[in-house]
């Protein structure tokens, strides 16, 4: 069935199912793979939380977080993100409250790296501050253990053996099941490979590198890399922050909360090559018969990404995007969407400090 609807009325249409209780979500049953070379088992969707605080006015508080997260567990997401910054810790908190009843049926990952305030050791990853901002995650989190502990960027003023080390006590004493990282350059994440099995340690399983039909960059060094090593692909922001949903549009009044308090998404994309790729998208999910945003997932799913870590703020977002899960997409589809791509300049590691002089 070829289903032809605009934007606007996409959110009434998935409504409209919900209520026939037909919905195209729940009429599918979620798809599971391992984290890359480990042997626990993931959802193909992973539910990102970011969204959920108060730093920002796109945010939502746990009100409105609470029916997202509860759809997510009724359709089989068992995998959540969030990181000790995403409002200041208020992220983890509600993580925490919302799976406590189902700790032991979900797998939570959350993040260390980036500044928790003033003063030199509160950030980076050195011993200092891996020890003290785990504890803190735990609490926030109510958890006595963090499934996935991710390094939110490269420290360039830590040793990578130290970070290494610190990383793999907490994995022996229990503390946290697997060690995973974010953004950084491939030589970087070489490197840190090479120091684990240099000292015979635990390993980096998961790359969550920033990732999608506007943003390819990853596809010349890391991508491969990740592959060879066996590293699971988990990227961030799948959807181009919304942009690759098709409710932007060239030459549009652009006023949604996200683009007005998200200090990234406008210098990010809505260039012309972006809506270049966007608009092609489009086409195929007319032919289709599905949203836009399902075919953006569904080409990542198709490009060998374990899951994708999307964003919600509202219910539907969820269902759209676990329904994508379903979308088949051939070559040609393929071919077509990645047609119109033009390289973009690097977004993701942080660049490598100046001198001092
Ligand atoms: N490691 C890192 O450095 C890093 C960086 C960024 C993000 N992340 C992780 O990645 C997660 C996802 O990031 P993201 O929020 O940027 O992801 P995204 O999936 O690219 O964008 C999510 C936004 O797209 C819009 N959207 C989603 N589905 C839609 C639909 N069906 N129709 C219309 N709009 C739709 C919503 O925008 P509105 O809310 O405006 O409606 C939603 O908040 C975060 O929660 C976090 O866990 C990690």
């Amino acid at each position: 069935m070829k289903i032809d609807i605009s934007y606007s009325d996409r959110v009434g249409f998935l409504r409209t199912l919900k209520q026939e209780n037909k919905s195209i979500a729940s009429a599918r049953s979620m798809h599971y793979t391992r984290l890359g070379s480990t042997g626990m088992q993931i959802s193909r969707i992973c539910l990102g939380t970011m969204s959920f605080g108060n730093s920002e006015e796109w945010m939502v508080e746990i009100e409105k977080a609470r029916p997202i997260v509860n759809r997510a567990l009724d359709l089989g997401v068992n995998f959540f993100d969030t990181a000790n910054v995403y409002s200041k810790g208020r992220s983890e908190e509600i993580v925490g409250e919302l799976l406590k009843d189902h700790r032991d049926d979900v797998v939570i990952a959350t993040k260390v790296r980036l500044s928790t305030g003033e003063g030199p050791n509160n950030e980076g990853l050195s011993k200092y501050h891996i020890m003290d901002q785990v504890k803190k995650s735990l609490k926030r989190l109510g958890t006595d253990r963090i499934d996935l502990y991710q390094t939110h960027r490269w420290d360039y003023s830590t040793p990578i053996e130290e970070t290494m080390l610190t990383l793999n006590d907490l994995v022996r004493q229990g503390t946290v099941n697997y060690l995973g990282t974010s953004s950084m350059f491939a030589w970087q994440f070489a490197k840190a490979l090479a120091a684990s099995d240099f000292l015979g340690i635990a390993r980096f399983v998961s790359m969550q590198n920033h990732y999608n039909l506007c943003y390819r960059e990853e596809e010349r060094e890391m991508i491969p890399f990740c592959k060879d090593q066996g590293t699971a692909l988990i990227p961030w922001s799948p959807l181009a922050r919304g942009f690759l949903t098709g409710r932007y549009k060239r030459g549009g009044k652009v006023d949604t909360a996200r683009y007005r308090s998200d200090k990234y998404f406008a210098e990010r994309f809505f260039k012309p090559e972006d809506f270049d790729v966007v608009e092609r998208a489009e086409e195929i999910a007319k032919e289709k018969g599905v949203t836009v945003s399902q075919i953006a997932l569904a080409w990542m799913l198709h490009k060998g990404v374990c899951a994708p870590i999307i964003g919600a703020t509202r219910v539907e977002h969820l269902e759209d995007a676990v329904s994508s899960l379903e979308v088949k997409l051939s070559s040609d589809d393929m071919k077509r969407l990645e047609e119109p791509y033009k390289p973009h300049r690097i977004i993701g590691p942080l660049p490598i400090p100046e001198p001092a002089s």
